[in-house]
């Protein structure tokens, strides 16, 4: 097994928008993180994944970058950040930093010249096309509703936006372009970072006379997927940037691949084909969606869960290295999910994170997933912030006529804002977040479910997390072992083995609140055990049968 840092570490996401405003104008800020990388650095993690702090109109909180080597007023400075990685580094604490290239904001100067004219320098740093009879292009959806493609008066053509209209493409097949972006990424990797998490970096190559997308919707749009989703020369670019930028370095790389298999992972991230070193898959983000997507809520089983898990751990052995994450910026929260954010909201979370620190990969920690926050639910449209989901309210409640009821219980299910409400300090106004009138409402537990609460507590999910934390650095299976999955077709506990080196571990969780029986297969041999973690006190000597309680987690080291 091929030894890396970034396979020994633990990511520790940063939404600097919701984490801590050092400033009072009820934005989280740099100076903010900066006060809180002692917290940090006491839950024991080893990376800090920043989510965009560029320059930025803020169409989409970051995503839409008007300049990658400014920092955004609202964030603080140049210095500001520049201390911040001081600090992390002090700490013995790596940063990586997110890199947007699929698309800038409209308001960077290399669309403001690309607009203005078709023999503009800059006009083919972006996908321009002619409409067809004052109609789009194609047919492909934006991502944040309506169609990809918006005209522009000036030259009478459509740019191409798979997100936001503040979101135009950028145009990969253009050498100059991809050159300047290497250049700004030498740029940043020269001040010290650490390495990028890559934005949804598999649909930089579209397929040539971008087709129609094939299965329409009721809106009219396909999502075109099929013609940009690791389109025909998306391996070309990150084997050129992988030659020309990140192989100069000591770094480690995740990009977002929305779509994309473990067979498909595995171009991305073997070793020899020298792209990346992880992805972000979907495929369990996508359990709960039906056929109309994110927001067509749907059941999901726990053999459907073990199976993607399964899946993506086996594939990729001894050929890849897998990225662990239960939630980002964009995805609810795992303990109202995957869990039970009411009555077992302690102990589901704390089982959660057990299987996320005991698969092999990387696990990845989404702010104030250690201390168990939840989901939110506003009760007005316009208390919700995020662009994706107004977006898609105005289409099919204002424009359309979708249930009102129906769209906001998929809203509390699966909006954005979710994730993005603040993250809880403590108990007093606004969660200790800001003094000022923060950017977003907060979540109304933070009074129960807050970090003050949670380092008081022994037994909190914060400690748990620690805890996991340090097994993992102890203890080289959790990081290197193969993953062997038991009980395949049960529907209430997932459990599996890790082996490396003679090194075993035993991982076994009840996923719900009903009390299962867990048996252990006579032909697992051991001579001794040893409970490592629990989510509670655990008295019996044996392990063959155990009654697990609501959520139980349980994991044993075997020799
Ligand atoms: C994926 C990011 O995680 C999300 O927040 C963003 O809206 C889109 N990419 C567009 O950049």
């Amino acid at each position: 097994m091929n030894k890396k840092w970034w396979k020994e570490a633990v990511v520790y996401q940063i939404y600097p928008r919701s984490f801590n405003d050092s400033n009072g104008d009820g934005i989280g800020d740099l100076r903010g993180v900066i006060e809180k990388v002692d917290y940090l650095d006491k839950l024991g993690i080893d990376v800090v994944w920043l989510n965009p702090v560029y320059e930025s109109p803020n169409d989409d909180n970051g995503y839409d970058i008007s300049d990658y080597q400014a920092i955004m007023d609202e964030f603080g400075t140049m210095m500001d950040w520049e201390e911040l990685l001081e600090a992390l580094h002090d700490r013995g604490i790596k940063l990586i930093m997110d890199l947007v290239v699929n698309h800038t904001s409209d308001e960077h100067k290399w669309f403001v010249e690309s607009r203005k004219s078709k023999d503009n320098l800059y006009r083919d740093y972006y996908i321009w096309r002619p409409g067809e009879d004052g109609a789009p292009p194609n047919n492909w959806r934006s991502h944040f509703s309506g169609s990809a493609w918006d005209y522009d008066e000036q030259t009478d053509e459509y740019y191409l936006h798979l997100f936001s209209s503040k979101q135009p493409d950028l145009n990969w097949k253009n050498p100059n372009l991809r050159q300047e972006i290497y250049k700004m990424m030498t740029w940043w990797l020269e001040k010290g970072i650490d390495g990028f998490r890559m934005d949804v970096i598999n649909m930089i190559s579209k397929v040539e006379g971008l087709p129609d997308g094939e299965e329409v919707g009721e809106d009219g749009y396909a999502s075109g997927g099929e013609y940009f989703l690791n389109g025909p020369k998306v391996h070309d670019y990150l084997q050129e940037m992988n030659q020309e930028v990140l192989s100069k370095y000591d770094i480690m790389t995740v990009g977002e691949t929305p779509g994309v298999t473990p067979k498909q992972g595995i171009k991305y991230v073997a070793k020899e084909r020298k792209e990346l070193d992880m992805v972000f898959q979907f495929e369990l983000m996508d359990i709960d969606s039906g056929e109309g997507g994110k927001w067509d809520l749907a059941d999901w089983k726990l053999t459907e869960l073990k199976n993607i898990i399964s899946k993506w751990q086996i594939g990729l052995e001894n050929q890849g290295w897998n990225s662990l994450y239960l939630n980002n910026h964009d995805q609810p929260r795992p303990v109202s999910r995957f869990g039970d954010d009411d009555k077992y909201r302690v102990e589901s979370a704390k089982m959660l994170a057990t299987m996320n620190h005991t698969l092999q990969g990387t696990p990845y920690i989404y702010q104030g997933e250690e201390i168990g926050m939840t989901n939110v639910e506003f009760d007005s449209i316009t208390d919700y912030e995020d662009i994706e989901t107004l977006n898609m309210y105005q289409e099919r409640v204002v424009e359309g006529n979708k249930d009102r009821e129906e769209v906001m219980e998929a809203i509390y299910a699966k909006g954005r804002d979710n994730a993005r409400t603040p993250m809880h300090w403590d108990n007093s106004e606004n969660a200790g977040f800001t003094d000022g009138k923060p950017w977003i409402k907060l979540n109304p537990n933070y009074k129960e479910i807050n970090v003050e609460n949670a380092l008081d507590n022994p037994d909190s999910i914060f400690y748990y997390y620690q805890k996991l934390i340090k097994l993992r650095k102890e203890n080289p299976v959790f990081v290197y072992g193969n993953y062997q999955l038991l009980l395949e077709d049960d529907e209430n506990i997932y459990a599996y083995l890790r082996n490396y080196n003679g090194q075993r571990l035993l991982v076994i969780l009840n996923f719900f609140a009903k009390e299962v029986k867990f048996e252990l297969s006579d032909n697992i041999n051991f001579a001794s055990k040893e409970l490592l973690i629990s989510n509670y006190e655990v008295n019996e000597e044996q392990i063959s049968e155990i009654d697990l309680r609501p959520y139980e987690a349980r994991v044993y080291k075997l020799s």
